[in-house]
């Protein structure tokens, strides 16, 4: 036994309970004392193997955000006194969430901690999160949560190495106590999988060709790996990649890629000048943002698009399995689906439920409505996955981004679509929004409200077809005449008050009529939605504070 483990007596804090995407909280309670050690002795203490930790390995890395690194040291002397091997870790503590699913399941790895709040804001009065995937790469399932949160409420002690910080700057090995700690390039192993699956040659022949891209990396984890892949492997000019260098803070940005905190590459690519093709990521790197000259391509329409055309790139040749989708995402997808013959998987939010049916091989794209887009490649969602996926499409295809997407809707039908976010409304006032649209959903179908008419309604429950397991209330959802669809659901992610979140979706057939502004063509659908749900009378709200 090594005598450098030093055994800590403590009490447990309330409330570390991980939801779908970990504990995710303010940096300021991450900071208090013993807080992230007790969680990753709560972790240590619910993953630990029959066996022990001996002989296995561990995944870790962040999105560089501030306390990063001060959490990573702890983590790495605690993982060295639980007894695991080998501790591998992205150089200066960086790994995307994809790549660190993709390292996980390359490694054969137990599984993996991820320091990340996504695209939530960084920096002191920023937030934190801790996340523990499992050995197949993606997000631990409820059951590993549950055991994590029970363990979190035990703990009254926890174990870590009496040594000093070990420097993370330089790839190698080193040891720290009787654990081997393996500092890796976090890019190597995700850019070579990206290269497996698409065609780089004709990628680098269409940046030769003089096509243009913005890549913005909102200062957060893709830099490193967008800067690798797309400059230095694809050929694209320097200065394609933008805001490149993660920072602690995000520049004090907010890395949620959508139009409203990508303003500036948004607004770049909607001028006349503007690049051919504009993508951005998040905090961790799994979200994605694509533009065309001249068209911002809603994340439901992108999932749809790159169903339509995977086939057009080397990893998905064959076909897909299925497409699955999260319940508020458009039905973009479910058009795609019908046409080609494959089935289509409606799964609650969060992409811990794509996860069985990709190993099951049931689906193998897979997509949310808040950018998130991925395949059974990693069990994580990948910004510059689809990022690739577009460019191979592109470069195949040779056409206009907005000519794509106009086609699309011309074969398939257009899906206007748009998400008004309550944001930091009364968390009360919020439950109670919820439970009174639940009490009345029986009555709601044939009813009219702003001149649509309800067909039907419900709450939505999800059974998983691969272990039978079912998640309800998982979102109101209201059906009208001629293919019009609202869902609210409260948000799981934020860190203060409650999120109300309103999906708008309106089904368009005629190409004729492809051509209003979304806000146009949803107007009517957004004031059903307001006094449907009273939001005004209730959260005090005129107006959503995001609109994406
Ligand atoms: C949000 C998104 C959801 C995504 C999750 C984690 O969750 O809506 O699609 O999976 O972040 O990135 P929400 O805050 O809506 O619960
Ligand atoms: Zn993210």
């Amino acid at each position: 036994m090594d005598t450098n483990i030093r055994t800590v007596e403590t009490k447990p804090f309330d409330g570390q309970k991980p939801g779908t995407s970990g504990l995710r909280k303010k940096v300021e309670v991450f900071r208090q004392d013993h807080y992230v050690a007790q969680f990753i002795q709560a972790i240590f203490d619910a993953v630990r193997p029959q066996d022990g930790f001996a002989g296995r390995t561990l995944v870790l890395g962040g999105d560089g955000r501030f306390f990063n690194s001060t959490a990573i040291q702890i983590i790495l002397k605690m993982a060295a006194a639980s007894g695991l091997t080998r501790v591998m870790v992205g150089q200066g503590g960086l790994l995307s969430t994809p790549a660190a699913s993709c390292v996980i399941r390359k490694h054969r790895a137990m599984g993996g901690i991820i320091l990340s709040a996504s695209h939530n804001p960084g920096g002191p009065e920023g937030d934190f999160g801790i996340k523990y995937n499992g050995g197949n790469g993606g997000p631990a399932p409820e059951k590993v949560t549950d055991a994590i949160f029970a363990a979190s409420k035990k703990i009254d002690r926890y174990r870590i190495l009496d040594v000093a910080d070990i420097d993370l700057g330089r790839t190698g090995t080193v040891r720290l106590g009787p654990m081997s700690v393996e500092v890796i390039d976090p890019v190597a192993d995700h850019a070579e999988l990206m290269a497996t699956l698409f065609d780089f040659a004709a990628i680098r022949d269409l940046f030769a060709s003089g096509f243009t891209m913005r890549f913005d990396a909102m200062h957060a984890i893709t830099g490193p790996y967008a800067r690798r892949i797309l400059e230095e492997m694809l050929g694209a000019p320097s200065g394609t990649v933008v805001n490149g260098e993660p920072l602690e803070d995000f520049g004090g940005g907010h890395p949620d890629p959508n139009p409203v905190w990508a303003r500036t590459l948004h607004d770049e690519m909607m001028g006349p000048d503007g690049p051919d093709f504009g993508a951005a990521s998040d905090g961790d790197g799994d979200r994605n943002l694509i533009l065309g000259r001249g068209i911002f391509v809603t994340p439901s329409d992108s999932l749809a698009i790159l169903a339509a055309n995977a086939h057009r790139a080397p990893g998905y040749a064959k076909g897909l399995a299925g497409i699955a989708r999260s319940m508020p995402t458009s039905r973009a997808a479910d058009r795609v689906a019908e046409k080609r013959g494959m089935p289509l998987f409606e799964t609650p939010t969060g992409w811990k439920f794509f996860g069985n049916l990709l190993d099951a091989g049931m689906a193998t794209i897979c997509g949310e409505e808040s950018a998130g887009t991925g395949s059974d490649h990693v069990r994580e969602k990948d910004g510059l996955w689809a990022v690739l996926l577009w460019l191979n499409i592109l470069a195949v295809r040779r056409e206009p981004v907005i000519d794509i997407v106009r086609a699309h809707w011309r074969d398939h039908g257009r899906h206007y679509y748009a998400r008004h976010d309550y944001e930091e409304v009364d968390a009360d006032a919020a439950a109670d929004l919820m439970d009174a649209l639940r009490a009345r959903l029986d009555d709601l179908p044939g009813t009219t409200i702003e001149g649509l008419t309800i067909e039907a309604a419900d709450d939505f429950s999800y059974h998983d077809p691969v272990d039978g397991s079912s998640a309800e209330h998982q979102g109101i959802r209201v059906f009208f005449e001629g293919g019009a669809r609202l869902v609210f659901r409260l948000s799981g992610t934020g860190t203060a008050g409650a999120t109300l979140r309103v999906y708008l979706e309106r089904f368009e057939a005629d190409p004729a009529r492809h051509d209003e502004t979304t806000a146009d063509a949803l107007a009517p659908l957004a004031a059903a939605a307001r006094s449907l749900a009273r939001i005004r009378e209730r959260t005090g709200r005129d107006a959503p504070s995001v609109i994406t």
